[in-house]
């Protein structure tokens, strides 16, 4: 029964023409600027310390990752479709929804949209529990499949995590819904298949590609757009340029040469990954995670201090001539300047400026990730039939 009707809807969908599926990107508060604008508030004062505690054991990523969520994009799920907002990341690769399973006791369940099963003539039960195990907390439920409507088209038997388990406060996901991860499928929960495998098996886009351009206008909400299946020129100047990755990782991870920052005046230059590391490509995050001791003599370098949640500021007069940071990727300079990769925040009524340099304790071997501030000065080509990721300078 479940394997038939998904095969039918398959077979009738794949009949349609492949065409690039643009799915515009909107920016939201993340949960880290709720928190700073309510850090005052003594209810909120817990869980800061909370987090405070956590901060720099290793388990806590995926919290603090959670905590940077900006951008999203709307997909329905169903039939009829019940709509949802996602964050698109490609440093991960279940997709998870909460479900209406979800007591609305659970805080974070309540004020999020939630999957109707029962309303949905599409749905498939698959009959297995979803658990992740995210080290500080487990986001638990059961695998579903049906109906993705993403862009223009629907990917059917798509399987998913159905949430009813979200043990954690409201604020941490703030207006997202859940998430569609874009990593290959070596990092997915067993039982799921990455939403871009089905597109790609479905026919539904004609290369196996998508890309990402997210605008660095903080006033607009517009956040930019994710295209499945192509390339958009109009986002970039001059030729993208490529570098491989290596899928059994599951990461979008990349080689990088080294990282220099130009001390103003007559100093030299500093290097970091001296000799070569691995970096993640994260969409998810605004943050440049690297080694702790290398971030915080980048931070030292732009006169950061400690801050709250594991995060450094600067003093907003200085954004503008802050030293800059360049990326060699490929032979090839990638610079950021002190706009790019400081962000700015509310603090209660006051304005912080975030260093998006950030500690990562890791084991892997990608000793760093680049996510926003890096993704947003360059337009990114993540290309899963030849493995490869390819930047060029985004336009606005
Ligand atoms: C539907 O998805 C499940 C799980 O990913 C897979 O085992 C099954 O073969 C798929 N069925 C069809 C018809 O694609
Ligand atoms: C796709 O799914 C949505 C939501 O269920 C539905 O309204 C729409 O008609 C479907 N489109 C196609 C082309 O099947
Ligand atoms: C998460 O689930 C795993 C089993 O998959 C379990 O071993 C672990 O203790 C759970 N962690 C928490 C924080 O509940
Ligand atoms: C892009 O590549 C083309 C063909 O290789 C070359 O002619 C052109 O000069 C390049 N443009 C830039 C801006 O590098
Ligand atoms: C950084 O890497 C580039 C190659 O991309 C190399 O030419 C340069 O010498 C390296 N710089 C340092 C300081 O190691």
């Amino acid at each position: 029964m479940y394997f038939a009707s998904c095969c039918l809807l398959a077979i009738l969908i794949a009949l349609s023409s492949a065409e690039p599926l643009r799915i515009p990107l909107h920016r939201m508060r993340s949960p880290l600027k709720h928190l700073l604008a309510n850090a005052h508030k003594p209810e909120y004062k817990s869980i800061i310390n909370h987090l405070e505690s956590l901060k720099g054991s290793k388990n806590t990523i995926p919290l603090f990752k959670f905590l940077d969520y900006e951008f999203y994009g709307n997909v329905l799920i169903g039939h009829p479709g019940q709509t949802f907002k996602v964050v698109f990341d490609t440093s991960w690769a279940d997709l998870w929804i909460p479900s209406i399973l979800c007591s609305s006791m659970n805080i974070a369940c309540a004020f999020r949209n939630k999957y109707d099963a029962s309303k949905s003539s599409t749905y498939i039960p698959v009959g297995k529990k979803y658990v992740r195990d995210l080290g500080e907390f487990n986001l638990t439920g059961k695998i579903s499949c049906d109906l993705v409507h993403v862009g223009q088209v629907n990917i059917t038997n798509q399987t998913f995590g159905e949430v009813d388990s979200i043990p954690w406060r409201d604020f941490l996901f703030s207006k997202a819904d859940g998430i569609f991860g874009l990593s290959f499928d070596t990092l997915a929960t067993d039982g799921l298949t990455p939403f871009m495998y089905n597109l790609i098996k479905q026919n539904l886009i004609e290369k196996q590609i998508f890309s990402l351009y997210m605008n660095r206008d903080l006033v607009t909400q517009k956040g930019g757009a994710l295209l499945l299946g192509d390339i958009d020129e109009k986002h970039y100047t001059g030729n993208l340029t490529y570098v491989r990755v290596d899928p059994r990782t599951g990461f979008w991870e990349i080689p990088v040469d080294n990282i220099t920052v130009n001390k103003q005046g007559s100093k030299p230059a500093q290097t970091f990954c001296k000799g070569g590391c691995m970096s993640i490509i994260d969409s998810s995050t605004n943050e440049i995670r690297g080694p702790p001791d290398e971030v915080d003599i980048i931070n030292g370098l732009i006169g950061a201090r400690r801050f709250l949640f594991g995060r450094s500021t600067v003093d907003c007069g200085t954004v503008q001539t802050l030293p800059h940071v360049v990326i060699q990727i490929g032979g090839l300079p990638y610079k950021l300047k002190g706009p790019d990769f400081v962000q700015k925040m509310n603090y209660g009524p006051v304005t912080v400026c975030l260093s998006s340099f950030t500690r990562y304790e890791t084991e892997g071997p990608a000793k760093w990730t680049f996510g926003g501030a890096f993704l947003a000065k360059y337009y990114t080509v993540f290309d899963m039939e030849q493995f490869r990721v390819g930047f060029a300078p985004a336009r606005l």
